[in-house]
């Protein structure tokens, strides 16, 4: 309902007007001073401000002129007993919504307040079009309509068209390449060249060469020279994805490049300036990993410049049923979701994120057959509620935090396995960690016992 300031200096007035409208829903602040109300317009905000033409203080005119300069979103409706055609005219040309003239019937003020009420809502939902639509424009490809995605994009309408670097956190799965894909796009280099690095898949050994490039015989099989990703990002982007993966060693390496600014090719004597913008992508947070010494403190501060948070999607779960329309039409399915679906989808908590939504959808419209896709169709682990309700504390369970901690690290990577049939690549992007973390980890609890907890 309306939040309404009434100034009215004729009690009976004043108070039947507070009664009425508040039975009525409305939430009301009443005083019986222009001074006092032209105060209050400055400190909180109304929709409404119904005031006298003639009060102690100051008059209806003055109150017009404060709304209009301190509460433009305010309409003011102005009640007079001295209703003149003059005073009217002078009402509304100062910007009143419209007059009343004492005594006036309840409905007639009901009425009006009903009207701006309907128009306000009009605004309201004609404004968040606007803004969908303008969000469209600008991320066709981004889905969702959560505070947290609009949140999101923002961001990256603010941190694109500078030069600085942009780091994206999120969990596996949240979407933060097509961030920073559109990071890119909106930026001034959006021509220029745009190299992805995948830093969990840098080999220790090769990385220089990769990043910096090398001169041919530069080591042995450099049978030609090779311009590294640096270089070829030269003038434009380069995205360091899955930064919390690199080794100490490698971050120094890079460290000094984009500090400097300048790279040598492996074997090289040259120094070569490079001009390139970075944007970083982790799914850890970096300044846990600096406090456990496993990443550079200085390296993270050259980082966390323009940060940007993707939410996992079960904390923004109003995006789901958006995000499965989405797919739905991008897999070219005509099927829809029958209704009682769309509450158990809302309530999975989706370890892989639109990720694993995604890939969801897709199996569904394979295998779902007839045009709706029912409850029948949706596999158990969806249908069961939560695991993470399930786990055990390590109170109930009578094991060490540490161990509790392996053993729930043990039995999602054995389910995981399970699930996706001992491919590990599948599992890996599952759990969201690189299928090099998911191997060591598994050849560590290859002989681990499983402790079965109140045991
Ligand atoms: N808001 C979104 N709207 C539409 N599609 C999305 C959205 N978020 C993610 N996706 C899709 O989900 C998939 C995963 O996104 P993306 O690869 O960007 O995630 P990621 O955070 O980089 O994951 P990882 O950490 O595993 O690399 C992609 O196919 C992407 O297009
Ligand atoms: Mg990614």
């Amino acid at each position: 309902m309306l939040k309404i300031l009434i100034i009215e200096d004729e009690k009976i007035n004043r108070l039947t007007l507070e009664q009425v409208l508040k039975k009525n829903g409305h939430t009301v602040v009443a005083t019986d001073n222009g001074i006092h109300g032209i105060e209050l317009i400055g400190s909180e905000s109304f929709d409404v401000v119904l005031s006298d033409l003639r009060l102690p203080g100051s008059s209806g005119m003055e109150i017009l002129e404060q709304v209009r300069q301190n509460a433009p979103g305010t309409e003011t409706i102005i009640m007079t007993a001295f209703a003149t055609v003059k005073n009217a005219v002078e009402c509304l040309k100062n910007g009143a919504y419209d007059y009343l003239t004492k005594p006036f019937q309840v409905d007639e003020i009901l009425h009006l307040l009903k009207r701006i009420k309907e128009v306000r809502t009009l605004n309201r939902e004609n404004e968040a079009l606007k803004r969908r639509l303008a969000d469209k424009q600008e991320f066709p490809e981004i889905v969702g309509e959560s505070d947290e995605i609009r949140t999101v994009l923002e961001k990256v309408s603010l941190a694109a068209p500078g030069d600085h670097t942009v780091l994206i956190q999120g969990e596996s799965g949240t979407g933060k390449e097509l961030i920073a894909d559109a990071v890119q796009r909106l930026s001034s280099r959006r021509d220029k060249p745009y190299i992805k690095v995948n830093c969990s898949a840098l080999s220790e050994t090769l990385f220089e060469s990769e990043m910096f490039g090398h001169e041919k015989g530069a080591f042995t099989g450099a049978l030609q020279k090779n311009v590294g990703r640096f270089e070829r990002a030269d003038g434009g982007t380069i995205f360091l994805d899955d930064i919390d993966d690199l080794s100490r060693r490698m971050q120094t390496k890079l460290l000094r490049a984009i500090q400097s600014r300048e790279i040598e090719r492996v074997g090289g004597t040259r120094v070569i300036p490079v001009d390139i913008r970075i944007i970083a992508a982790t799914k850890a947070d970096l300044r846990e990993l600096v406090e456990e010494g496993k990443f550079r403190e200085d390296f993270y501060y050259r980082l966390h410049v323009a940060k940007i948070m993707i939410t996992p999607l079960r904390e923004r779960r109003s995006d789901i049923p958006v995000l499965i329309r989405h797919f739905l039409s991008l897999f070219g399915c005509t099927k829809t979701f029958s209704p009682d679906s769309l509450p158990i989808l809302k309530r999975y908590h989706w370890p892989g994120n639109v990720r694993e939504l995604k890939h969801f959808v897709e199996q569904l419209t394979i295998f779902s057959g007839g045009p709706t896709i029912t409850i029948a169709d949706l596999p158990e682990y969806i249908k069961k509620p939560s695991p993470r309700a399930e786990f055990p504390d390590a109170f109930n369970a009578r094991l060490p935090l540490d161990e509790l901690l392996c053993q729930v690290e043990i039995s999602s990577i054995r389910n995981a396995m399970e699930k996706f049939d001992q491919n590990q690549k599948k599992a890996a992007d599952f759990l969201g960690i690189p299928r090099t973390t998911l191997r060591s980890k598994l050849e560590r609890y290859q002989h681990h016992p499983v402790k079965k907890p109140h045991e």
